[in-house]
């Protein structure tokens, strides 16, 4: 099973749509797909219309319950070969116990193990903190993808991003390849074409040689993650950016 965190800890900068759009475009080319939200605002699970109150059984089960299992707290989901383990406001208290209780960096890892013949991709929707949570997912993931828009702003935290994967890399003993995905990207406003030269400049190959454009049609999350046909700039974008993400690791396992 592939499994990629998809992490920045700026929030805003297209965590969640990258998630879905990779995640329903991945399912409709056959593979099948979990999604999984880590982030207590629980945007994902909205847009796949999934009520927050009373709070659904989820993710948090995963951190909680010794014997919750990914396959019994995942959902089907509008999208034919894609499921959801959906977020509950009460993540958010787990970043005060990580620190107490030993073992729970490694809670999604465990759980991804558990289920690793269940599905072909798994996608890990980070929230925008460098917590237990986005730890968790660093720890479980085989790739880091990171949603980076194109603003000096941005530019930052993909930099503190960075290093908390160095050292996520030291402590589990394995590397973790990271791809830069340029988003929210204006080509009309001198910043953003900075951003990304500077970009391409200090990441090199990491970075997706393209960028998803600013695209209206992309702001409706429950309608890409309703099924609703995926047209437009954005969402070609999109699929350049998965095939540009398929092939680089395809190159990857060639090269081990
Ligand atoms: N390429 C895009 N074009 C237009 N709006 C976008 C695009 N990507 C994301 N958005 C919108 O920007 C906001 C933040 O995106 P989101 O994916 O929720 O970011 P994050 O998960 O990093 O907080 C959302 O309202 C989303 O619909
Ligand atoms: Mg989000």
């Amino acid at each position: 099973m592939r499994t990629w965190a998809v992490a920045n800890q700026k929030g805003g900068v297209g965590k969640t749509t990258t998630t879905l759009c990779l995640g329903r475009m991945l399912a409709e080319a056959g593979h099948r797909v979990l999604v999984v939200d880590l982030d207590p605002h629980a945007s994902l699970s909205h847009a796949f219309g999934i009520a927050p109150d009373p709070a659904p059984r989820g993710t948090y089960e995963l951190f909680t319950e010794p014997a919750a299992s990914l396959p019994a707290l995942a959902r089907p989901s509008q999208v034919e070969r894609l499921h959801v383990c959906p977020a509950q406001p009460a993540l958010a208290t787990l970043e005060r116990r990580g620190a107490t209780q030993p073992g729970l960096g490694l809670a999604l890892a465990r759980a991804l193990q558990g289920a690793s013949d269940r599905w072909d991709c798994t996608l890990l929707d980070c929230p925008p903190t460098l917590g237990l949570l986005m730890v968790n997912a660093l720890a479980a993931a085989d790739r880091l993808v990171a949603p980076t828009q194109t603003d000096p702003l941005a530019l930052h935290g993909l930099r503190d991003m960075l290093r908390t994967t160095q050292m996520v890399e030291r402590s589990r003993r394995r590397p973790l390849p990271y791809s830069v995905v340029p988003t929210l990207h204006d080509r009309r406003t001198r910043a953003g074409t900075l951003c990304l030269h500077e970009l391409h400049e200090t990441h090199g190959a990491a970075v997706f040689p393209g960028a998803v454009p600013v695209d209206t049609r992309l702001r409706d999350a429950a309608a890409i993650a309703g099924g609703a046909p995926l047209q437009g700039r954005g969402a070609d974008a999109y699929r350049e950016v998965l095939t540009w993400l398929l092939d680089s690791l395809s190159l990857h396992s060639r090269a081990a």
